[in-house]
């Protein structure tokens, strides 16, 4: 329609207006917090040096940091474990007294209606750091690995967890960990797949948080290529026909076109992972005076739902639940 029967402005006189016609809404309901869980002697909370406002968490420290989500209106946590010890085979991962299943049975005693995901992965509790088995070569050997992650998703569920998330991004695993959880009766378990994981510089800061630097090469084998968008629906797809509940992209920021395209293409819920870099980002130019951090995280967010991201895993979740 020509100029002057269309005037745009005329819907943005008034913060009613704009309220009344806006597309995309945030609330603290679709907002996940990630919580690093430790285990060791270390009682309370130790700063993460990269993401201030941040801490490693002790159990009971964990429980209480739950408490204060559920008590801000977050529906859910996601549970990452920085073991004691690591060794080759990551069995740290999948021992049922490992710290991400202690943590999960008690956040669960604690606050039975937060939903308790689990990031289910072995970097964490590799001496190796990568996020599977290693073969003489170096290489990660995709089917037992495969099979460990299963493991471990079994021992989340039964250690509580209402939701598993393999981040690990072996194929066939999204399948692997489907056919083990029914195995063992955790039929109504569901699996949130990180579908599109790339492989960025964007996970610096989490891999100091959770002490996973691969201590050789790259993820690159098994991590997806930045440039890819049409491998990121094909993967998406593939993790939907394995029993992927909901498929997630990661990071969010520089992957919004991948979102909505796994979106239009999965119709399942999906989610977006804002990760760590994402929040240093931020973080670091607020302090410096740059940008003002309320506004900054805020526009952030709500750009990643309106790209279509159902679910945003954030670690602003706490600080934008409480301006929301
Ligand atoms: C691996 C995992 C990583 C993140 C979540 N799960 C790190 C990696 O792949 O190196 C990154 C999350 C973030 O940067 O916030 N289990």
């Amino acid at each position: 329609m020509p100029f002057p029967a269309t005037r745009l402005r005329r819907l943005r006189a008034t913060p009613v207006l704009r309220d009344l016609v806006r597309e995309t809404r945030l609330t603290p309901a679709e907002l996940v917090l990630p919580l690093f869980v430790e285990s060791g002697p270390a009682a309370g909370r130790t700063p993460i040096a990269s993401l201030p406002g941040i801490d490693r968490l002790s159990i009971s420290a964990a429980v209480q940091e739950a408490g204060e989500a559920a008590a801000l209106g977050l529906p859910a946590v996601l549970l990452f474990g920085v073991p004691e010890h690591k060794d080759a085979e990551g069995t740290g991962a999948y021992d049922d007294e490992g710290i991400v299943q202690l943590a999960t049975r008690a956040i669960k005693d604690a606050h039975p209606e937060l939903v308790v995901m689990t990031d289910v992965c072995l970097c964490e509790y590799t001496d190796h750091g990568h996020c599977g088995l290693l073969r003489a070569d170096g290489t990660v050997d995709n089917d037992p690995s495969m099979e460990l992650i299963a493991r471990t998703a079994v021992s989340h569920a039964r250690a509580g967890a209402d939701v598993v998330a393999p981040s690990d991004m072996m194929d066939g695993r999204i399948g692997a960990v489907r056919a083990a959880l029914d195995e063992d009766g955790f039929q109504n378990t569901p699996i949130v797949a990180y579908s599109a994981k790339f492989a960025s510089a964007f996970y610096g800061p989490f891999r100091e948080a959770a002490g996973s630097t691969p201590a050789f090469g790259d993820r690159r084998a098994y991590q997806m290529d930045p440039a890819n968008g049409n491998e990121a629906v094909r993967e998406a797809l593939l993790d939907v026909q394995e029993g992927a509940d909901v498929v997630m992209v990661k990071p969010a920021l520089a992957y919004l076109d991948v979102i909505r395209r796994v979106k239009q293409a999965t119709n399942l819920p999906v989610a977006a992972y804002n990760v760590s870099g994402e929040y240093a980002m931020i973080k670091a130019a607020a302090a410096a005076g740059a940008l003002d951090e309320r506004a900054a995280v805020l526009e952030t967010l709500t750009s990643i739902r309106r790209a279509g991201a159902d679910i945003v895993i954030t670690y602003h979740a706490k600080d934008a639940a409480r301006w929301l």
